[in-house]
């Protein structure tokens, strides 16, 4: 059967011309001679017409499949001529829009660390509720109600103060984490808590209403101020990466401990005249207070400890050299991303 051969060398034919096409002007004459009105594909459906009706029923699927090879190939050439103009349209020299690429926050930065050097000196992680009882946040803490040592620490009260014990509020230090979980500890322990704090506070270049703590603890036997030291120091020394991190102790009143502490810090090699080689109050610290360790159940007569309590914002500005603590929760990127990693 002839016809059925010429079907199968003009699809052949088509998908080579077409394929072979290498633009829009050789593809249109391939068409024209191929599927146009008086092309190759009308001389064939004459033909076919012209066969005796017995033979149509073999040929007619096989002249469909002929064309359907035809017009696929002429389509795949029609496709790949339009995205090859396309991409012709693309401006080399016009800036690459670099991809945005996320960082992880100074402050989630420093406290993945904390965490991680607390660990390695065999401290527990913990957390607890930003929306504490005034118990926990005060009265526990040997801060009673009446006492004006409430008054150093602006607070975000959730109920009216007046209303007597059992009010809640915001938790203004990491502190609070410490009363509410002695009941649940057996000594001895060491625990260290990072977590957000809040304070009714006017916010100035070193002070925010809402930032980060980092509270450590430890009850044990013969702990002394000594091991408070240490232990600062060597958090420090881990944390900033510097060598020249100059500590300073100050006694300091916090309810809390007896005695306590205020830690400065400066950096020798920072540029004289700048923040950082002024004293930056870091963190307050002493011996847990005998009232603390009785009012959570630990019998102050057996054992002892120390706690400290350190802002995280301030030391992320101190490491990164930021002398505004308003950048670390501005919604401005551009700083953001320079301290990411
Ligand atoms: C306290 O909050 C005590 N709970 C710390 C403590 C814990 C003392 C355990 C003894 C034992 P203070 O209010 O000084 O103390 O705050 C501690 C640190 O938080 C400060 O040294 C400072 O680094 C940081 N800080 C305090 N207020 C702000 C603020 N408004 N913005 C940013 N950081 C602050």
């Amino acid at each position: 059967m002839p016809l059925a051969e010429d079907f199968a060398q003009y699809a052949t034919a088509a998908e080579a011309a077409f394929a072979g096409a290498s633009d829009s002007a050789t593809l249109e004459a391939a068409r024209i001679a191929l599927l146009g009105a008086n092309g190759q594909e009308k001389d064939l459906t004459k033909a076919f017409a012209a066969a005796p009706g017995d033979e149509k029923r073999t040929l007619g699927p096989l002249f469909n499949a002929a064309k359907g090879r035809a017009k696929a190939a002429f389509d795949a050439a029609k496709a790949r001529l339009a995205g090859a103009a396309e991409d012709q349209l693309i401006d080399l020299t016009l800036p690459v829009e670099r991809p945005r690429v996320g960082s992880i926050h100074p402050i989630s930065q420093v406290a993945a660390e904390v965490e991680e050097v607390f660990r390695s000196m065999g401290y527990g992680v913990i957390d607890g509720p930003h929306i504490e009882f005034d118990e926990f946040n005060f009265s526990r803490l040997n801060i009673p109600a009446d006492h004006p040592a409430r008054d150093h620490q602006d607070t975000f009260w959730l109920d009216h103060p007046a209303a007597g014990p059992g009010q809640r509020l915001l938790r203004t230090h990491t502190s609070a984490v410490q009363s509410r979980t002695y009941p649940a500890l057996k000594p001895p322990f060491r625990r260290v808590v990072v977590g957000t704090v809040f304070r009714y506070e006017a916010v100035d270049a070193t002070h925010d209403n809402t930032f980060h703590q980092v509270e450590g603890f430890v009850v044990d036997q013969d702990i002394t101020v000594a091991h408070l030291v240490g232990t600062i120091r060597t958090m420090l020394a881990a944390l900033l990466k510097r060598d020249d991190i100059e500590v300073r102790l100050r006694p300091s009143f916090f309810p809390f401990v007896e005695p306590g502490f205020e830690v400065d810090v400066r950096l020798t090699k920072a540029e004289p005249g700048s923040r950082f080689a002024r004293w930056m109050e870091l963190m307050g610290c002493g011996m847990i207070h005998p009232n603390v360790l009785t009012a959570g159940g630990i019998d102050p007569a057996a054992w002892q400890g120390f706690a400290f309590g350190l802002g995280l914002e301030r030391l992320a500005m101190i490491r990164h050299g930021i002398t505004d603590i308003r950048v670390m929760h501005g919604a401005d990127l551009r700083s953001l991303h320079q301290f990411g990693n």
